[in-house]
């Protein structure tokens, strides 16, 4: 019998990113501003600042209109070296490049009728010099960057009516580059809702826990209704075009082998799991059903909502992977990903802010998900934040190799296995500000950004030994690593 060797001849290896965290220019070019413009630096490495966000801070951030104690304003100034960086992109033989519209910049406010005509022309030059190295975009419609004004108006994602205000913005972007996009996904890591504002724009730190896991769940019903919407209208639109769902994919380990330590992994992993099973497969699983109802949760549905569900499954699953953790029936000791929490595996190494580095969990991962959901499978992020010293003018990142050589084995290994796999973008291609504490100095590129985490820097963009090493990568589609 025979079975896959090796990585498919049209495999898309790439990078991505996200507008809020290269582009800068947040008041540029008549942008409004975004949620994760108003979020500050952490105080704490390992712990995240994006949730502590409450209608005082907004209102203090509206008030100051400097970039200093917001980093995501500034990014790394994409939106005015996106030239150069395509170019270093295109070198490294690049076949994709996942970036995020900022929803902003096509409707500053979030609900206007008549799109910003320069915030839709600054995406076309990208795709124009995307077009000129024959990289595929990918393109992300929200990521952790609504306007801030929707916030400000109605909370976010708890109204339903910014299920029409998310909707008119992709039925603009989807006619507006028809043709030039072949593939899309509607919300980053949409399970992250759960942990709060970045994904749901909602205010609710204020509430007691059972409310607000309430509210979080019903927003996040409106955002995968609006997905559905979206999936069907880019069909409609654009036939070519293929619609992805994106899960922040957290595979979760029993801490011993005792039944009741599985079971509770086990639940774990379906709370995971549970947006990308109404994405692929259109409909709510019995379990969360339990789960909503025995923990008090209740989701205001609209009588058509189910069907909108139904009638439009994405065409592919595409997830971010950065580690697993490990649960038991019984709360143990606590780990920090970027907003997790879940136990120690003591098989495992962590990186400097503490996240579990598993790639032999990507393999695991990459199978039980095939088999779940039988779509195409697509590993939209996936890298390594570290510190990186720049000596004399050289980067020599070797951790971060050896992290990335090892996932890519295991995806091997999975594909191997009869998993199908469409491509791999490592998170942060380029030096960016991070998501979860809005540093600078935690870098995940094969490219640096001379900037430092105050936003001093001259920008200069120098390749890292990993540079190098990815180009090699590509040019032998996986081979040598
Ligand atoms: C994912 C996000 O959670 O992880 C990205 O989609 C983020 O936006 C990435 O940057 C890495 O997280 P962090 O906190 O290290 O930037």
């Amino acid at each position: 019998s025979s079975f896959p060797k090796e990585f498919p001849k049209e495999f898309l290896w790439g990078g991505a990113t996200a507008a809020n965290q290269i582009e800068g220019a947040w008041n540029v070019d008549g942008k409004g501003l975004t949620t994760a413009e108003v979020v500050r630096k952490a105080d704490d490495r390992k712990k995240m600042s994006m949730n502590v966000v409450d209608a005082k801070s907004i209102k203090e951030a509206t008030n100051d209109l400097t970039t200093v104690n917001y980093p995501k304003r500034r990014g790394v100034d994409f939106y005015h070296h996106y030239k150069e960086d395509i170019k270093l992109f295109a070198e490294m033989g690049f076949k994709v490049f996942r970036f995020s519209i900022a929803w902003a910049r096509i409707f500053p406010q979030g609900d206007e009728q008549q799109a910003n005509e320069k915030g839709l022309a600054f995406y076309d030059r990208v795709l124009d010099e995307l077009e000129k190295y024959n990289i595929e975009p990918l393109i992300t419609l929200s990521h952790y960057e609504m306007p801030l004004a929707l916030t400000q108006k109605q909370n976010g994602w708890l109204d339903r009516r910014t299920i029409a205000d998310f909707t008119h913005y992709t039925e603009v972007v989807f006619k507006h580059y028809r043709g030039r996009v072949r593939y899309w996904l509607s919300f980053n890591e949409i399970n992250t809702g759960t942990w709060g504002f970045h994904e749901t724009g909602v205010v609710d730190s204020h509430l007691k826990k059972q409310e607000q896991e309430n509210v979080r769940y019903q927003a996040l019903h409106h955002q995968l209704v609006a997905s559905a919407i979206a999936t069907k209208q880019l069909h409609e639109i654009d036939p070519e075009a293929k619609m992805g769902c994106m899960l922040a994919r957290m595979q979760t380990y029993s801490a011993t082998c005792k039944p009741e330590d599985v079971r509770a992994a086990q639940l774990e992993d379906q709370k995971n799991l549970f947006f990308t099973d109404v994405q692929a497969r259109g409909e709510y699983p019995e379990f969360m059903n339990r789960y909503f109802s025995e923990n008090g949760i209740q989701i205001k549905m609209a009588a058509h909502d189910q069907q909108v569900l139904a009638e439009s499954p994405v065409d592919f699953v595409s997830f971010s992977y950065y580690m697993t953790t490990v649960t038991s029936a019984i709360a143990e000791e606590e780990v920090n990903g970027n907003m997790s929490t879940g136990g120690r595996n003591k098989y495992l190494e962590e990186s400097d802010w503490g996240w579990q580095i598993d790639p032999v969990g990507l393999r695991i991962t990459l199978n039980e998900m095939w088999d779940r959901y039988r779509k195409p499978l697509f590993i939209v992020e996936n890298g390594l934040g570290a510190l990186d010293k720049l000596e004399s003018g050289k980067i020599h990142d070797d951790y971060r190799i050896n992290y990335l050589r090892k996932h890519i084995e295991q995806m091997k290994q999975a594909i191997k296995d009869g998993v199908q796999l469409m491509g791999y973008t490592m998170w942060g291609p380029i030096d960016l500000i991070s998501f979860s504490t809005s540093e600078m100095s935690k870098r995940y590129g094969f490219i640096y950004v001379d900037q430092d985490d105050e936003g001093n820097g001259s920008l200069k963009r120098i390749k890292k030994d990993s540079f190098y090493w990815y180009k090699k990568v590509i040019l032998s589609n996986g081979e040598d690593l």
